[in-house]
């Protein structure tokens, strides 16, 4: 059977993967700032060699001298993968000393207070830094202006936002991971329970049909032990049925076949041709009603099984289904000389099965042709009262007398009003139909003497 992956794969790969997202934006992040933070850093530096330049910077017989300081260079020519550029000019913008294509700033800067920017110098993007500030001479009494550009290429920036961006993805990676093991773990435990019970219903044998039991279990798994328990009381009826099929099947046919047989013998013995006839005619009798009971049995085991399962229905006029009946019965009625009358059947709609409608009126004909005997009157009706259909099956036999009239549903039941084979199933089934359709069977008196048996439908249609 292919099954949809496991579970912890599932989760992993439902964890992976928002995790890799949250990574990537992580990283982006980190980088981002990292760079800000290098930037902060940096710009301190670019600042202090800017302004060690300008401090230093004196004017010497009338003339701007630039000393610059090694430090300042020194300290940002440290790394080697920096490069420094710098550039002085006096307030005319003549050039003093220094690189003299370095890009100026957009605006010309306030006194001592520095602009950052960043231009495209030699290739590159670089980071600059321009600072504007007077120069005193006191002894002459002089005071002349220079502006300091500072520039420092981006590649120690970078590196360093590299270098933090790396070390954090590491961190959170195996953050990463850890999680996921933890979560596997977790579901490893928190699947024990049902592995139990995996293990527990693989362990059955055959024949236990026991319910499993729900304390000690989360109650996740409650509707998965229900569920299972609905179905082992399921396959428990269902075994049961089979088995009273089987005990009444056996039980129904032990009688005739015993009679068959006898009648089997006596006939081998019969020397006329007469006897022999008559031996046969009993022997189909006997044949017939075994056939009869077995057709009885099934009918009911098949109802049986179906009970809780939703009956097929259609709109039917139950009118028209006893008008059927009684037409399909007419050679028996007229065989046994049993008047067979419609007496007010009127149209009724309802929602039912039409094969069990058939079953049930059948049965009600049988009996009443049965128990009333020959010669006697039988009629059907039908109405529809209360918002129910009904059905009356009356006949002017011997009815059933009031004490008996629950039992006669019982199955293999044969009241004292039976006369000939039966199996006794007859109205078991009319009441498992009736009930399979929600709805009742009620045994009355008819007048004058007799059975009066009506079937009340509710589902009514207009
Ligand atoms: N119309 C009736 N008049 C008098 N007694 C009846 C009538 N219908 C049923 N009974 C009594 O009720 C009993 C049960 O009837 P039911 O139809 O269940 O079984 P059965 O007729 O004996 O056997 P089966 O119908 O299975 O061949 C009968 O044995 C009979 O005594
Ligand atoms: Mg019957």
């Amino acid at each position: 059977m292919k099954t949809r992956g496991t579970l912890r794969w599932q989760l992993t790969v439902s964890l992976l993967l928002p995790l890799l997202l949250v990574l990537v934006v992580d990283a982006v992040l980190t980088y981002h700032h990292s760079l800000q933070a290098a930037h902060a850093a940096f710009d301190r530096t670019l600042f202090t060699s800017a302004k060690s330049i300008a401090d230093g910077t004196r004017i010497r017989h009338g003339k701007l001298n630039v000393d610059l300081p090694n430090l300042s260079l020194e300290s940002l020519e440290g790394a080697a993968s920096v490069r420094v550029f710098y550039r002085v000019d006096d307030a005319s913008g003549r050039h003093l000393t220094g690189y003299r294509d370095l890009p100026p700033p957009d605006a010309v800067p306030v006194f001592y207070r520095p602009v950052y920017y960043d231009a495209a110098y030699q290739g590159e993007t670089i980071r600059l830094i321009a600072l504007r500030q007077p120069v005193h001479d006191v002894a002459s009494a002089q005071t002349r202006v220079i502006s300091v550009l500072v520039g420092e290429s981006g590649e120690m920036r970078r590196a360093f936002a590299r270098h933090m961006l790396v070390k954090t993805v590491w961190r959170q990676a195996l953050l990463g991971l850890l999680v996921i093991a933890i979560v596997l773990a977790a579901l490893h435990r928190g699947l024990q329970p049902l592995r139990a019970l995996s293990a527990e219903v693989s362990a059955r044998r055959e024949d236990d049909l026991a319910p499993f039991r729900t304390p000690g279990r989360p109650s996740e798994l409650a509707p998965l032990v229900r569920a299972l328990n609905q179905y082992v009381a399921r396959l428990r009826r269902m075994l049961a049925t089979h088995r009273r099929f089987f005990a009444d099947a056996a039980h129904q046919l032990k009688t005739p076949l015993a009679v068959l047989r006898a009648q089997v013998e006596l006939a081998e013995r019969e020397p006329e041709l007469a006897g022999m006839r008559q031996r046969l005619t009993t022997m189909r009798c006997s044949l017939e009603d075994a056939s009869r009971g077995v057709a009885q049995l099934l009918a009911l085991a098949r109802l049986e099984n179906e009970r809780g399962n939703a009956l097929p229905v259609v709109a039917l006029d139950l009118a028209e289904a006893v008008r059927q009946c009684a037409l399909e019965w007419a050679p028996v009625t007229h065989r046994r000389r049993v008047d067979l009358a419609l007496q007010d059947v009127v149209p009724v709609r309802f929602l039912g099965n039409p094969q069990l409608l058939q079953e049930l009126i059948g049965n009600l004909i049988d009996n009443a042709i049965r128990y009333a005997g020959s010669g006697c009157t039988l009629a059907l009706g039908t109405a529809s009262l209360g918002g129910q259909a009904v059905l009356i099956v009356r006949d002017n036999g011997p009815g059933i007398p009031a004490s008996e009239r629950e039992l006669v549903f019982q199955r293999f039941h044969r009241g004292s009003t039976a006369r000939g084979e039966g199996s006794g199933l007859g109205l078991a089934i009319v009441a498992e139909i009736a009930g399979q359709h929600q709805g009742r069977v009620v045994l009355g008196d008819t007048l004058g003497g007799g059975l009066t048996v009506r079937v009340y439908w509710p589902r009514l249609l207009s």
